[in-house]
């Protein structure tokens, strides 16, 4: 764990499940972030900062936060975390949902503030807890329960990583219905480790693949993200930070002909504040590039407009295209839209970093 320096540092946040608990014999050998280790190769090093006991919740003397891992975790230069807590928040002395969900949000907060050395904060994956199970007199082994698992964090996690837009790894369906897996019902043996760490592996594996640094990228998002966040930290006025957003878009990106917000107002996308040639005032939800990343509440990357059946050309310049929802508490309230007269502008990259940018407007466009 000492080696911070090399490319794709994977840093693994969690409890005991990361930690290795139920191989701690053989850890170096079995525990799931070990294995993943010698599945990655040369590609990443991979570094556990799972801690026995942890949960997420907020104000629990055993939450991850106030553990101090976070902060080292946080201060490793992690190109991507896998974060996964759940299963001791269950315990019946701790769970309280609305505590869990504020203690996930803190953590996952912290991950996408960090910046470090790059443009970019880490690549966050959220990990659906393992299955649980109840090996004598239907008891689950230290009071975890599988119901509030199963009913609750689970629903929590995904519910978290659509509002914030973030890849769920799957570990629940992947160790369902092997009980096979685990030491006592709880943390898994090598068998179990082994698996989860091919579930990551074929989850991260695509991201892995991704070039960090496309060479036409030139936008400086760091720039980009820290005016952002100066200029709309202080100012209580939705409208006027939407402006300066669209103004500094427009400064900061290159080969741009439109950047600018659609909001939704009686059920349709209306005009917001923007930069460029003045623009279609109405888009109804489900039609053009706008209305479809609002109907399939996702990011639309668009490499050619022409070939996007119903896109809606405002300027005749623009050939390609990204908009990205804009969220409050995991509502979409409006879009980002920003055009290109380029094909092929938008890289997976810009659409990363806008992603960001959108979850750092909802914090700073509704300040309480
Ligand atoms: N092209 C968008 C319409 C808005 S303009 O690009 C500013 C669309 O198809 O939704």
């Amino acid at each position: 764990m000492s080696n911070y320096t090399r490319k794709n540092i994977i840093a693994c946040m969690g409890d005991s499940i990361t930690f290795g608990h139920g191989v701690s014999a053989t850890r170096e050998r079995d525990a799931w972030t070990f294995v993943l280790q010698r599945m990655l190769g040369d590609r990443a090093e991979v570094l556990n900062f799972g801690i026995n006991g942890a949960s997420a919740s907020e104000g629990c003397p055993e939450s991850y936060r106030a553990s101090g891992l976070l902060d080292e975790a946080l201060g490793c230069g992690a190109d991507a975390c896998i974060l996964m807590l759940g299963t001791n928040d269950t315990k019946e002395r701790i769970w309280n949902a609305q505590a869990y969900k504020m203690g996930m949000r803190g953590i996952i907060s912290d991950v996408l503030r960090q910046t470090g050395s790059g443009t970019q904060p880490p690549k966050l994956f959220l990990m659906l807890p393992p299955a649980v199970f109840s090996m004598e007199y239907g008891q689950t082994a230290y009071g975890v329960s599988a119901e509030i698992l199963t009913e609750q964090v689970i629903p929590i996690v995904e519910k978290l990583a659509k509002d914030y837009c973030l890849p769920v790894i799957d570990l629940y369906t992947a160790t369902k219905g092997h009980p096979e897996y685990y030491l006592e019902g709880v943390h898994p043996n090598a068998a179990g480790n082994l698996a989860i760490a091919k579930k990551v592996y074929a989850d991260i594996i695509e991201w892995l693949k991704t070039p960090k640094e496309g060479p036409k990228n030139m936008t400086d998002y760091k720039s980009l993200t820290m005016s952002v966040k100066a200029v709309t930290a202080e100012c209580p006025h939705f409208i006027a930070n939407l402006a300066n957003t669209a103004a500094l878009i427009w400064e900061y990106m290159d080969d741009i002909n439109w950047a600018g917000f659609y909001l939704i107002q009686d059920g349709k996308l209306v005009l917001g504040p923007f930069q460029g040639k003045m623009a279609c005032t109405e888009i109804e939800i489900g039609s053009g590039v706008c209305g479809t990343a609002v109907a399939q509440e996702k990011t639309q990357l668009v490499p050619n407009v022409h070939e996007f059946s119903g896109h809606i050309a405002c300027d005749s310049a623009s050939n390609s295209e990204i908009v990205v929802p804009l969220r409050k508490d995991g509502k979409i309230f409006g879009v980002l839209d920003i055009d290109s007269p380029s094909l092929q502008r938008f890289t997976e990259e810009d659409k990363d970093h806008l992603e960001y940018l959108a979850g750092l407007l909802e914090l700073n466009l509704f300040k309480e």
